[in-house]
């Protein structure tokens, strides 16, 4: 069976109310494997830094790392390195960067440490606690919904999980990330989203991301639906 092509029309994103665009944000045929490319090089700072914080935190033993919206697939790659990651899932709704991503990382695959998968932020097709980490960068201010979006990433997480939601930003944004970045109320409805699920919230700058980094508590129970904060 072939793998589901990229969808036809997207849903609008909560952030700007219009259709992802082909090129980066939900990229698609020639120009989103342009696209693809480009990513690869000028986001790979990025990729950096949030695998450095990631790397900071407190880690017991090999971890399970689900990446959403890798793209062409950098940070897979970076985190199938790491001998503390014992398995990473990379969950991506474009068919053109499945291709980009699976054929960077041909080995990985093949070593049975990476699978890459059709789907998006709201709809994994994963199971519940799944994952210790969930990690995607530049990709909240695209979902369609970002309640949909929040409450699958924690349900992915097992008690003692953390998600990194990283968006372009940081104490030095690139020129190129300048017309990307998000205004404080949009920052704010990430932060408000996050914390009606998860024990902890913190916004970490890093140089060119701003992160929310989420945590889950050692013994919790996951509530279906979370009161308003
Ligand atoms: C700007 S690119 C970022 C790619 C990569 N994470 C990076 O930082 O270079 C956005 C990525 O998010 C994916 N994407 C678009 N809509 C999504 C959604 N609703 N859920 C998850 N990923 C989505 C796109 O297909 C694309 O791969």
């Amino acid at each position: 069976m072939s793998a589901p092509a990229t969808p036809a029309s997207p849903a609008p994103s909560w952030t700007t109310g219009t259709t992802p665009n082909r090129f980066a944000a939900l990229p698609a045929g020639r120009l989103g494997r342009l696209g693809g490319r480009l990513m690869r090089l000028l986001n790979r700072g990025q990729q950096r830094e949030v695998l450095a914080l990631l790397a900071a935190g407190e880690v017991d033993g090999a971890v399970e790392v689900v990446e959403v919206g890798p793209g062409p697939g950098a940070l897979l790659g970076l985190l199938t390195a790491r001998a503390d990651v014992r398995r990473v899932i990379g969950v991506e709704p474009s068919v053109d960067m499945r291709a980009l991503a699976i054929r960077a990382n041909a080995a990985a695959i093949a070593a049975a440490r990476l699978e890459v998968r059709p789907g998006d932020a709201a709809t994994t097709g994963l199971p519940d606690g799944c994952a210790d980490v969930v990690v995607s960068v530049n990709t909240v201010a695209i979902w369609p919904d970002l309640d949909s979006g929040a409450g699958e990433l924690r349900r992915l997480l097992r008690p003692g999980g953390r998600l990194l939601l990283s968006w372009h930003g940081g104490r030095a944004p690139s020129r190129a990330a300048r017309p990307l970045l998000l205004d404080e109320a949009t920052l704010g409805r990430i932060e408000t989203a996050l914390r009606r699920r998860f024990d902890t919230v913190e916004r970490t700058m890093t140089r060119r991301c701003t992160v929310f980094d989420a945590r889950v508590a050692r013994a919790t129970r996951l509530d279906p639906n979370p009161p308003a904060r």
